[in-house]
């Protein structure tokens, strides 16, 4: 598949897809399959109906399950080779939960991650090792993240504890310290502690240490959020040039939707554990067709004084539900402006809108209500 352009109609609906996987898998054609380059603009990883419900308990002794919080209720959308997937949406709706599904940290109460055509759902030994060493993560806090007792060598080799075959232990001083100078810092500050440095230089070295291990994809869960604004840009640059670099696949989570449009080459917006819109950066920020991406960019500052005038402003009402116990239907239906009685009722699908499908338009994009369609909002970033 060639590489989708950013401002391309995407008429994928990975919710429907199915995956073709690589053969039968023995843990000999696992690895193989996953040592394996994949073309730039082919999908390297795959999520198809993803959920994470963690259970409500009750009693101490006797527990029993009264519920469950829905953090993440089924979604899908596939990560394309060397490029900057976003994901964006409110605090609480699942963001981090999908970035802890990807990396493992996490048991998927159902659904698959097909990573080169492998469910790592569903892999274990050598295989699964395999992936581990492929997928890494940049955490959001470099001040908690990093283990102050540690010395900055310490912490960007540790992965090779774990991984000695990616650097040999006489090898291990080097590699660190190329490391540092590709993170743009002193390769002399191998023994330094992270307390001497500052924000923005402890997330160089969170960011070395997620590259220790030559990984395919970085999985970033608020990375510069912790960060001074003039700090992020610097590290945003960062990423990117590392990106072209070693030619990495970024899952980009950030609260600042400025920030995820100038690094991202798609967009998915999450609602309340679900996917609400997906697609390229043009079609979600200037192209938006849900009613929550709509309200989420015309709450967005806007700098220019002519661009505020002419804008609409969405103000939404009401609280976000509680994930344990979601609205039926359209999750966002309480909040939403246009709601109807089928919003009630019928759980509207991650798909293109039936009226753009075909259509040569930014709007022919996944889409999970109902009614959408355009509205002339904000054009954040
Ligand atoms: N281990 C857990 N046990 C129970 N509930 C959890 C657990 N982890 C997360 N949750 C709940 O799942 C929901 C989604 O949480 P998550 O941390 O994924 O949200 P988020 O989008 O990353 O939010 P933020 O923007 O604040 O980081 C929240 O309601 C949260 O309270
Ligand atoms: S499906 Fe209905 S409630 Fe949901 S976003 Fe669309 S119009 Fe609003
Ligand atoms: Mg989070």
């Amino acid at each position: 598949m060639a590489e989708p352009r950013k401002d391309e109609a995407v008429d994928a609906t990975p919710n429907t897809t199915a995956v073709e996987t690589v053969g039968p898998v023995d843990e000999g054609a696992a690895v193989a399959a996953i040592e394996a380059p994949v073309d730039r603009g082919e999908p390297i990883l795959q999520v198809r109906n993803l959920v994470k419900h963690f259970p409500l308990t009750l009693g101490i002794l006797f527990k029993r399950q009264v519920g469950a919080v829905k953090a993440v209720d089924g979604i899908s959308f596939d990560l394309y080779q060397g490029e900057t997937l976003g994901i964006v949406g409110e605090s609480g709706c699942g963001k981090s939960t999908v970035a802890k599904l990807l990396m493992m940290l996490e048991t998927a109460t159902s659904g698959e991650i097909f990573y080169k055509g492998q469910d790592i759902t569903k892999l274990s030994g050598r295989a699964l090792k395999a992936v581990r060493r492929n997928i890494q993560m940049v955490f959001q806090d470099p001040y908690t993240s990093l283990n102050p007792r540690m010395t900055v060598g310490d912490i960007i080799g540790e992965p090779y504890e774990i991984h000695p075959e990616v650097a040999p232990r006489g090898d291990r001083r080097k590699k660190v310290q190329e490391l540092l100078e590709v993170v743009g810092l002193n390769p002399e500050y191998i023994h330094r502690y992270p307390h001497q440095f500052s924000g923005g230089q402890r997330q160089r070295i969170g960011i070395a240490r997620g590259l220790a291990l030559n990984p395919e994809i970085i999985i970033c869960d608020e990375p510069v959020s912790a960060l001074d604004v003039s700090v992020q840009a610097q590290v945003v640059n960062l990423m990117e040039r590392l990106q072209d670099e070693f030619n990495l696949s970024y899952v980009f989570i950030a609260h600042d939707l400025s920030i995820v449009r100038h690094i991202s080459d798609r967009v998915g917006v999450m609602y309340l554990g679900k996917m609400a819109e997906i697609g390229s950066d043009t079609q979600i920020y200037d192209h938006p067709t849900h009613p929550y991406t709509q309200a989420l960019l015309s709450a967005v500052p806007v700098p220019d004084p002519e661009a505020r005038e002419g804008r609409e402003r969405i103000i939404l009402t009401g609280d976000v539900p509680s994930p344990a116990n979601p609205p039926s239907g359209c999750r966002f239906r309480t909040r939403c402006w246009k709601a109807e009685d089928k919003c009630a009722t019928e759980v509207p699908l991650l798909a293109v809108p039936e009226r753009f499908r075909g259509v040569d338009t930014p709007a022919a994009h996944e889409s999970a209500c109902h009614f959408a369609e355009e509205k002339d909002v904000v054009h954040a970033g």
